[in-house]
């Protein structure tokens, strides 16, 4: 998979990609990540890549053309199967909505800034608009990495079999169930029997119970959508 992001802050990504499973994933080849500057495409003189609003006060717009001239390049070298824009008004983003996206071999993640991009951007380019949830980020960069890392690790040959993505949360709908590790009694604190007994239908139906449990108490909306 390729994943091309265009921001204005590209130092913004030192970090996110460069630990654990993502640098790895990256490392084997399951991973691409190419980070464009916005500012390096900008006809302006002034190296400007946003202007004002028209018609109302609020704000900064970002402009057409350096983000229209980067796509018109980054589409001219490959087919795209999504571009897209991260923005709190988008699709709020599910553990299914990154199953299906981990299918892909190339996206493009744009990343907003300010007020937001020309409206005109997001009615010639962009494919499909994702928000990580209902706050306001300051831009689209975080929203973007943690897109990226929801995609990256489903990709096959990521995850060991023991760091599996289906056991996730979310996977089977329901949340996690509690995990425990040695000791088996910490000061008194007991690890619960169940798990000590060997027994892996009981365990596993102990598990789901927990995981039902848990999913009731916390996220009840979770269990409306089955
Ligand atoms: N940019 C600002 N806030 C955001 C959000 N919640 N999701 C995606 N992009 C954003």
């Amino acid at each position: 998979m390729r994943i091309d992001i265009l921001t204005i802050f590209p130092e913004m990504f030192a970090g996110p990609f460069d630990h654990s499973i993502i640098k790895r994933a990256i490392e084997k080849g399951h991973a691409e990540i190419h980070i464009h500057n916005i500012r390096d495409y900008t006809t302006n003189k002034h190296r400007s890549v946003d202007d004002y609003a028209y018609g109302h006060g609020a704000g900064m717009v970002m402009t057409i053309q350096p983000i229209a001239d980067l796509i018109d390049k980054l589409k001219a070298e490959r087919d795209y199967e999504e571009i897209i824009f991260l923005t709190p008004d988008g699709e709020v983003l599910k553990q299914s909505m990154a199953n299906h996206l981990s299918t892909f071999k190339n996206m493009i993640f744009l990343c907003g800034h300010y007020k937001g991009i020309d409206e005109r951007l997001r009615e010639h380019y962009i494919t499909k608009e994702i928000s990580v949830g209902d706050y306001v980020l300051t831009g689209g960069e975080l929203a973007a990495a943690v897109l990226a890392d929801s995609i990256i690790r489903l990709i096959p040959g990521v995850l060991s079999d023991e760091t599996s993505a289906l056991s996730d949360s979310f996977q089977d709908g329901l949340l996690s169930p509690p995990v425990y590790t040695r000791p088996s009694d910490y000061n008194g604190w007991e690890v619960p029997k169940i798990l000590l007994s060997g027994d892996e239908k009981k365990i596993a139906e102990w598990l789901h119970d927990q995981a039902l449990e848990r999913t009731k108490a916390r996220r009840p909306d979770l269990l409306d959508e089955h």
